[in-house]
C-alpha cells in the first residue's frame, strides 16, 4: 500500500538500516531492500506464524541477502534491532492492521463475508480465540469493547444480542455473530455496522492499539538522529495515535497533510481506500517511557468490570 509514495517521502537510501515492523509477505520489505542495497540491511518483523513462513520463502526465492527476518511482535522492536542488526535504524515502517491474507485466506474469522470459526488472533499460538474469550465477558464488557474499539454507537443493543447468543452456546462462528448483530440492527445500515464490530473484536483480542503505542514508542526511541518513522494506518483510532506522536518535539513532519492512495491504487485495491500515511523525521532525543506516556493517553482502553 502506498509503496511509491513511501519510497519518495521516506527515501530509504544506500547503506541504511531499516525495520519493516509489519512485513507481511514482504511487499514493502523488498522495495526497501532494493533501495538500501547490499551495504544496507532490512529487519523484517512479522507476528503471524503462517504469514512469516511465506515471508521467509519469499526472501529465499527472491535471493535477498540483506533481509534479516524474525517471527515476533513489534513491541520488542528496540531490543530486536540491536540484537539482530547491532545498529540503530535509519528508518522504521509500520503498515498497521491486517493483510488481505487475513481477510481472504487465514480462516480465522477476520471477515464477516465468510463463515469461519471466530478466532481473530494474529498469532494463534498465544492467548484465547474470540469464541472462547466471549464466554467470560459480561454484557457490559462486550458493549464497551464495541464502543471503544469500533466507535459504534449501537454498542449496547448489539452487545445484548451477542451476550444472549453466547449464553445459548450459539456463538462460535462468524455467521452466528452476523445473525446476532442482524437481529438488532436495521438491514440498511448492516454493512456499516458489521465492519465496526469485527474491527472492535480484532483490536480487543490482539490488544492491537496498546501494541501500536508500545511499538511506536520503541521505534521512535531507537531511531538514529535524522531517521524516518513511517506509519500507514487504516482507521481513526490508529491514526489518532500516529498523529499525537508527530506532535512530539523530537519529530518534524515530512508531509504536513496525510498521504492517501491515488485514485488508481484505490480502484485496483478497494481496501486501500482508508489508508493514511504519516512520515516523521527524527530531530531530537527522548526516553522511550516518556514517548509512550505521551501517546498512551490517546489509546482507547477496555477495562473488564469486576
Ligand atoms: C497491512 S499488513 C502489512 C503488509 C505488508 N506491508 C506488505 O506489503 O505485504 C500488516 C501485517 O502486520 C502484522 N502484524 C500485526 N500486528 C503485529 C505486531 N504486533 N507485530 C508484528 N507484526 C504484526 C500482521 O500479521 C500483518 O501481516
Amino acid at each position: 500500500m502506498l509503496v511509491r509514495e513511501f519510497l519518495e517521502l521516506a527515501s530509504p537510501s544506500h547503506g541504511e538500516v531499516w525495520v519493516d515492523a509489519t512485513a507481511g509477505f514482504g511487499g514493502h520489505t523488498f522495495e526497501i531492500a532494493r533501495a538500501v542495497g547490499e551495504d544496507g540491511v532490512v529487519l523484517a518483523i512479522e507476528k503471524d506464524p503462517v504469514t512469516y513462513e511465506m515471508l521467509v520463502n519469499n526472501i529465499a526465492e527472491m535471493g535477498f541477502k540483506n533481509v534479516v527476518s524474525i517471527n515476533s511482535d513489534y513491541i520488542k522492536l528496540s531490543d530486536i534491532v540491536i540484537s539482530r542488526v547491532g545498529r540503530r535504524p535509519n528508518g522504521v515502517l509500520f503498515d498497521l492492521g491486517i493483510s488481505s491474507f487475513h481477510i481472504d485466506e487465514a480462516g480465522r474469522g477476520f471477515s464477516y463475508r465468510k463463515d469461519e470459526y471466530l478466532d481473530m488472533r494474529f498469532d494463534p499460538s498465544r492467548g484465547q480465540p474470540l469464541a472462547d474469550a466471549l464466554k467470560s465477558l459480561s454484557e457490559e464488557d462486550i458493549a464497551s469493547i464495541i464502543y471503544a474499539f469500533g466507535e459504534e454507537r449501537r454498542a449496547r443493543r448489539i452487545a445484548s444480542a451477542i451476550y444472549r447468543a453466547v449464553r445459548r452456546g450459539e456463538l462460535t462462528r462468524t455467521a452466528e455473530l452476523n445473525s446476532a448483530i442482524r437481529s438488532v440492527v436495521p438491514a440498511r445500515i448492516l454493512n456499516d455496522v458489521l465492519p465496526r464490530v469485527y474491527q472492535a473484536f480484532r483490536i480487543f483480542i490482539n490488544e492491537e492499539l496498546e501494541h501500536v503505542a508500545i511499538g511506536l514508542a520503541s521505534a521512535a526511541a531507537s531511531l538514529e538522529d535524522g531517521g524516518r518513522l513511517v506509519i500507514i494506518s487504516y482507521h481513526s483510532l490508529e491514526d489518532r495515535i500516529a498523529k499525537q506522536l508527530g506532535k512530539l518535539p523530537i519529530f518534524e513532519r515530512v508531509n504536513k497533510k496525510v498521504v492517501r492512495p491515488s485514485e488508481t491504487e484505490r480502484k485496483r485495491n478497494p481496501r486501500s481506500r482508508s489508508a493514511k500515511m504519516r512520515v516523521l523525521l527524527k530531530v531530537g532525543d527522548m526516553d522511550e517511557k516518556d514517548i509512550y506516556n505521551h501517546i498512551a493517553a490517546f489509546v482507547p482502553r477496555f477495562r473488564r468490570r469486576p
